[in-house]
């Protein structure tokens, strides 16, 4: 039997060989499907609050950063969640891992109104009240609400990180999160997919000095 092992040893001066596996677009005809949102996919979170003295937790996808240190969650006015949170003015954001799939699914698939879904999850707390974070999770942050904006369905919430909690095993020699290690599990919305990190294809900030 013949048995073929193949190991990818890419090292970064074989990144831009890689981009001529890329597809450009331009001459592929563009649909246009309506007002739908493709920002996807994004990282998976689960954020923790207090509800009427219990702990609740939900999932949240459609999160983004402002600036270097705060959050944007956008939160369905149904949810129970928001409740605690526009009460507390406190949370915590807690990045999925691949991991931690399964449970983080549950919070997203059944409310806090329906089920207790305090102990799904261990926590432990920082210096904030109400901002239960997940032991769990590879990277918690306990956060303030700093704003609300409101749209028709949404609670839209902008809230500053107080303390980002790294695990140290996914913290490199200068005390940058390796993202290999983290294992993020990413979401997209059309399809309903859970996704995990793709390889490093190129240097931020690098690449461009290649144009001509
Ligand atoms: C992967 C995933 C991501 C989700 N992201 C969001 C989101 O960004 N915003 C939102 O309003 N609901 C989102 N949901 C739905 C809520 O998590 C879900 O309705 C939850 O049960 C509400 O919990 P609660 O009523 O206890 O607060 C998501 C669900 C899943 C499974």
């Amino acid at each position: 039997m013949l048995l073929l092992i193949k190991i990818n040893t890419y090292s970064s001066s074989d990144l831009s060989s890689k981009q001529s596996d890329t597809i450009d677009y331009t001459n592929i005809p563009k649909k246009n499907i309506g007002n739908h949102s493709p920002l996807y996919p994004t990282p998976t979170t689960v954020v923790g609050t207090t509800v009427n003295d219990t702990i609740n937790w939900i999932a949240i996808a459609h999160i983004g950063n402002i600036g270097f240190d705060c959050l944007l969650l956008s939160m369905h006015k149904s949810h129970h969640s928001n409740q605690g949170i526009i009460k507390n003015g406190t949370l915590s954001v807690n990045m999925v891992s691949e991991a931690m799939m399964i449970p983080a699914d549950y919070v997203g698939m059944n409310s806090g109104k329906d089920v207790d879904k305090s102990e799904v999850f261990d926590y432990f707390e920082g210096t904030l009240q109400n901002a239960p974070m997940i032991k769990a999770s590879p990277i918690a942050m306990e956060c303030e609400v700093i704003d609300l904006y409101e749209t028709e369905h949404h609670d839209n919430f902008i809230v500053k990180v107080v303390n980002t909690y790294v695990s140290e095993t996914v913290l490199d020699e200068n005390e940058k999160i390796d993202f290999n290690k983290v294992k993020p599990l990413l979401f997209e919305m059309p399809n309903k997919g859970y996704y995990k990190v793709g390889e490093r294809v190129g240097d931020a900030w690098k690449e461009g000095n290649k144009y001509q």
